[in-house]
């Protein structure tokens, strides 16, 4: 399997709650290696664009509001299959259809506030990874 890269957040609801080290852990656990993180407080402009794909949908608004409400922390993850395997650890959009063991299952506080982000595909972890980060602030 090839080595690859996604772009992870953990939401506010994340960093609030203290539980960054929580999630990492099962980052961790499932094989995925943090090659880079920082936490960060999202501008409006900077969730905006990064949620661009989501502009005309009802819940935008809510989604930029609870992205900029506190800090998050954006992280770079590595592995076998990174991308796909992140979204299985994170578990369903909607933390009531998630898996049991999964972050949001175990975490989520609801459908917006679902604790964290992972890339779709390997062109919008590109993106995604080049929005955040610079190619030296990820260590491999
Ligand atoms: P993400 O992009 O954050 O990894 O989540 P996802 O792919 O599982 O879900 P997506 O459809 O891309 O939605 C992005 C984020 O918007 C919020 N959302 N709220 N209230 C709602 O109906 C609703 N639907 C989506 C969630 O925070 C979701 O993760
Ligand atoms: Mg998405």
């Amino acid at each position: 399997m090839a080595l690859e890269r996604t772009f992870s957040i953990l939401k506010p609801d994340v960093t609030r709650r203290n539980l960054t080290g929580a999630v990492n852990a099962r980052i961790e656990a499932a094989g995925l290696r943090i090659v880079a993180q920082k936490r960060v407080h999202m501008s409006r402009a900077q969730a905006e664009t990064f949620y661009g794909v989501h502009r005309e949908r009802p819940f935008f608004g809510e989604l930029v509001e609870m992205m900029t409400a506190a800090p998050v922390v954006v992280q770079v993850l590595e592995g076998d299959n990174a991308i796909v395997k992140y979204r299985e650890v994170m578990g369903a959009t909607n933390p009531a259809k998630a898996d049991p063991g999964t972050i949001r299952k175990d975490f989520a506080l609801s459908m917006g506030e679902n604790s964290a982000h992972g890339s779709d595909a390997p062109e919008t972890a590109a993106q995604e990874i080049a929005q955040w980060f610079a190619g030296n602030e990820i260590v491999g």
